[in-house]
């Protein structure tokens, strides 16, 4: 078997609990109890075991990270295993001492999701009050020093306040804002279609971030909506190619959205991390290209993007190694067209006890 190159990202799934209840979620249905979580002297093993193997960059997130006691000692972990930690957090629970015990203890960079440009759009999403305790976090990361990133999942609901929400990052000291078209994956599933934002809209804002992009400090990152494009992305830069996730019970997927496929998902606590990585059949399932079907084995963008994203794939079809229905290449294609003309809706909120 052809050697592996080691991951160089790792996404750390401290929990899952969460106090939000966001509608786009793509964690999974069925959510990991916090009783069954991993305890803090295993997340330093997984974080020692991920700096031997070569993970270079790590996300501490959820879930809300905050809402583990023990966060201070997985970032000083994941300092000594020299590794660049970064908190992805909404912000709920951070205070100024909180954010010293972590900075201390070696924590360089903090993203902070915000679900819209004001409190009224963005608790809508939420669920919940939550605009002003974000408003403060972000406040506490930039007199800390970190630098700050804004997350922002767009959809039909916001996708019209582009100029708004470029602002409120800019207000809010953010270098780096993160604009995520929803991917529909886990509890976004169920919300396909009160979320799903029409073509004039993603046509506008598009534009606004591109026009935004030509006289604004911070970085604009635009995360494409798969849906419109008829384009396949490049998912997770290929299967088992550059990162892993980490859930809060241990299991190792490579993807964060991979929860539900017919894998056999290995788990940190029977496997070594390096062993989990180059040979576990869940991440050598799609690695690579030999495994693609037509067109994608015939096709010249094969090294390019993979065949696109398996978790869609199988949300879609039911076959996680068929072609990306968002090809337009794909014989499942027209789904695509059919589930994007479908809009409109409530919106489903988690459960806030994390269900
Ligand atoms: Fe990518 Fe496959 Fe579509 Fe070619 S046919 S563009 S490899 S998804
Ligand atoms: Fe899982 Fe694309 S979201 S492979």
């Amino acid at each position: 078997m052809a050697a592996v190159n080691p991951p160089w990202a790792m996404l750390a799934e401290l929990t899952h609990g969460c106090p939000l209840r966001c509608p786009y979620c793509s964690n999974p249905l069925e959510l990991t109890a916090r009783r069954a979580e991993l305890t803090t002297s295993q997340w330093l093993d997984v974080l020692t075991q991920a700096g031997e193997l070569g993970v270079a960059h790590v996300h501490l997130s959820g879930g809300e990270p905050l809402l583990r006691r023990d966060l201070t000692e997985i970032v000083a972990g994941a300092d000594r295993a020299g590794i660049y930690a970064q908190l992805v957090t909404s912000g709920l629970g951070l205070t100024r001492e909180r954010l010293a015990a972590l900075t201390a203890a070696g924590l360089p960079s903090v993203q902070l999701s915000v679900q819209g440009a004001d409190a009224a759009s963005s608790e809508l999403i939420a669920g919940r009050r939550s605009f002003a305790a974000k408003e403060r976090a972000a406040a506490l990361v930039r007199e800390a020093g970190l630098p700050l990133g804004l997350n922002v999942v767009l959809h039909r609901l916001n996708l019209d306040d582009i100029d708004a929400i470029v602002d409120l990052g800019i207000a809010w000291g953010a270098v780096r804002i993160e604009l995520a078209n929803t991917q529909f994956y886990g509890w976004g599933l169920a919300n396909r279609a009160a979320l799903m934002p029409t073509r004039d809209q993603l046509d506008r804002a598009r534009e606004a971030v591109e026009r935004r992009r030509r006289r604004t400090g911070a970085e604009l990152v635009w995360v494409v909506p798969d849906y419109f494009d008829g384009v396949a992305k490049p998912c997770m830069g290929g299967w088992g190619a550059v990162s892993l996730t980490v859930a809060p019970d241990g299991r190792v997927l490579p993807c964060p959205a991979a929860y539900d496929l017919p894998l056999d998902l290995p788990n940190v606590r029977d496997h070594a991390l390096a062993w989990i990585w180059s040979e576990s059949s869940a991440f050598r399932a799609y690695r690579g290209t030999d495994w693609l079907p037509e067109p994608c084995a015939s096709c010249a963008l094969r090294e390019v993007d993979f065949g696109g994203c398996r978790c869609q794939a199988f949300a879609l079809t039911g076959d996680p190694g068929r072609t990306d229905p968002a090809c337009a290449l794909s014989p499942d294609h027209g789904l695509i067209a059919e589930l994007s003309a479908r809009q409109g809706g409530e919106l489903v909120y988690r459960d806030p006890a994390g269900r």
